[in-house]
């Protein structure tokens, strides 16, 4: 298996970060390891601990990584589980944390982990494949409501209702078991006229990814729990690559960026509410045209970057 890609916004996300030589950091979507491969070598006495839903993931990058010996500590986890994580690694705080959210292009790209719409193999898309729920289940076993929910709320597509009508319709004759039945279904259930613009199917495997994965599922709270386990000064970094995602990182931002949130005709605060961190990137960096040329699923995405204040709430971990 090869993990060959390029990295995201790979410059910018590590000036982004500020990597000290004896820093501790944390990557929660190690991935390919290239973004990983980079805070290492600016390591001198310092640990990147990273995280992967994907024990794929997690054997490429301790062979390709394993020169960096002890300073690299890959765990096979969800990064939701960070203070955990960090915990067990005797840690309460770290100096900075990367995410590149979602699949990678090696998930993308093998056909039989069933990410893609394009080829077609099982219905699977799973990152974790010791996890008991895949795409088949939700597909054939979901029940039509609940479909169209998981596709209006998490592809954002507007014939949701539509598309889980047909796969409904599909599977009480036969069930739906590869990509290429499922793509077929959602080709017949949108009118053609607005299959022009992208492939009709991708909202709707956008959706059952996120289904199958919870990549929503406790984000926001994730986040909190980071930047507060940041040390003053310590930086994290966030690659989305939909709105969903953009969305729980920009307000989670916002309300950490935020001073006292009391009505202004008080004579003085009593909500307490502190500024936390400061938003280093104004709008998302975005990749650049020489990026895009080189890796067209850079297109989508957006990083943002915030730094850790002084003084401000810490929790215990
Ligand atoms: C976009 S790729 C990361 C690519 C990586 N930055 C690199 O340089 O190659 C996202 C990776 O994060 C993993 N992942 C996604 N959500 C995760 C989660 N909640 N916990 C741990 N790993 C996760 C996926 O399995 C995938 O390998």
């Amino acid at each position: 298996m090869e993990f060959n890609h390029v990295p995201i916004m790979l410059e910018a996300c590590i000036e982004g970060l500020n990597v000290k030589g004896d820093g501790i950091y944390f990557d929660g979507t190690l991935g390919g390891g290239g973004h990983s491969g980079e805070i290492l070598k600016r390591l001198t006495a310092g640990k990147l601990i990273a995280t992967d839903l994907d024990e794929d993931a997690i054997a490429a990058a301790r062979k390709k990584l394993a020169p960096y010996g002890d300073r690299f500590l890959p765990v096979h986890d969800n990064f939701k589980n960070f203070k955990e994580i960090i915990t067990n690694y005797g840690y309460a705080e770290v100096d900075g944390v990367l995410l590149d959210l979602g699949v990678s292009s090696y998930q993308l790209d093998n056909r039989e982990r069933g990410f893609s719409y394009m080829g077609d193999s099982e219905l699977d898309m799973r990152m974790d494949r010791g996890q008991a729920l895949t795409a088949y289940d939700v597909v054939n076993g979901y029940g039509e409501e609940r479909l169209k929910y998981v596709i209006s709320a998490y592809g954002e597509d507007r014939f949701a209702g539509r598309i889980a009508a047909a796969i409904v319709k599909r599977r009480e004759k036969k069930e739906i078991r590869t990509t290429g039945e499922l793509v077929s279904v959602i080709e017949e259930a949108v009118p053609k006229k607005f299959q022009k613009d992208g492939h009709p199917a991708k909202r709707t495997f956008q959706a059952i990814r996120i289904e199958v994965n919870g990549e929503l599922d406790g984000l926001k709270d994730c986040l909190y729990d980071m930047v507060r386990s940041l040390k003053p000064g310590g930086r994290i970094a966030v690659i989305t690559f939909h709105s969903l995602e953009a969305r729980i990182v920009k307000q989670c931002f916002k309300d950490l960026e935020t001073d006292c949130v009391c009505d202004k005709r008080l004579p003085v605060c009593v909500c307490g509410k502190k500024k936390e961190i400061e938003v280093l990137t104004k709008k998302p960096i975005t990749a650049s045209g020489e990026e895009l040329s080189l890796n067209p699923r850079a297109k989508s995405a957006e990083l943002r970057i915030a730094e850790k204040l002084p003084n401000t709430l810490k929790i215990s971990v």
